[in-house]
């Protein structure tokens, strides 16, 4: 036995759809109520569906039963404000987990490479389901900023930046790419994300807005790339540092303890 993957994601893990015309609706993610919840950077979430339909982000493997990213429920005072997030998360017509839309608030390159972390989409999937990956569909303006993905958390080599005007939507397999997205601001970023079920109707919305990686990569200075790098591992060796004097070890899959990381 094995997943259902998407044919789309075998090479790249990735695809990017064609663009929203995000301009044409109201901002529903400013009225939603959001709680705050420890992502990768400075963030709060606005929960549309979760684990029993409450205003929360828990992962649906720390509830009770246990389960996995799938048959979430939609939070009734959210979903109330924001009637086209929730159409938008259901186009695909497959089965949605955890739908939230994130605030991010601004940061750095240093700060993103710091925050790249594996998503925990897949715990408790039972095999020869659809595998769980991950939409983002930005909802504010960020063309200057960037959602980082890397198949090698340590090598700048495989990163993937994607750019973030207002309509990007994008499909991610989260749990294989080290991923976090890089804040320019001045605003904060708002993006609703929604876990999908890989199946033939993902595979059919995939194809029909065109579903691909992106071909050409924006540039970046290579010495800020590396300044970066020799950065972010001066911080984690000062954490585990901390972390040993303490009696701990750092987590070797992120640099946080929390396991339900999301963006
Ligand atoms: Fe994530």
């Amino acid at each position: 036995m094995s997943y259902i993957r998407s044919a789309a994601f075998a090479d790249t893990g990735y695809v990017v759809l064609d663009s929203y015309d995000q301009s044409k609706d109201p901002a529903e993610w400013l009225d939603l109520e959001y709680v705050d919840w420890k992502s990768s950077g400075d963030t709060r979430f606005a929960p549309l569906a979760s684990a029993f339909g409450e205003l929360e982000c828990n992962g649906f493997w720390n509830h009770t039963p246990p389960r996995t990213d799938k048959d979430g429920v939609w939070v009734q005072a959210n979903v109330e404000k924001a009637p086209i997030l929730k159409a938008r998360a259901e186009v695909p017509g497959t089965n949605i987990g955890r739908c939230r839309v994130i605030e991010l608030q601004p940061n750095d390159y240093v700060n993103a490479i710091y925050n790249l972390h594996q998503d925990d989409n897949n715990r408790l999937n039972p095999d020869g389901t659809g595998w769980i990956v991950r939409g983002f569909f930005n909802l504010s303006d960020d063309p200057d900023s960037f959602l980082i993905l890397r198949e090698d958390r340590f090598d700048p080599a495989t990163e993937v930046r994607i750019p973030l005007p207002a309509g990007t939507q994008v499909i991610v397999d989260t749990q294989r790419f080290w991923h976090a997205v890089w804040q320019v601001g001045p605003s904060p970023r708002y993006c609703l994300i929604t876990s999908w079920t890989s199946g033939p109707e993902l595979d059919a919305y995939i194809t029909k807005y065109h579903g691909a990686p992106q071909t050409t990569q924006p540039a970046l200075d290579p010495q800020v790339v590396e300044d970066a790098q020799n950065e972010v591992k001066r911080r984690l060796a000062e954490r585990a540092a901390t972390l040993a004097a303490q009696g701990k070890r750092a987590s070797g899959k992120a640099f946080v303890e929390e396991d339900d990381f999301d963006d």
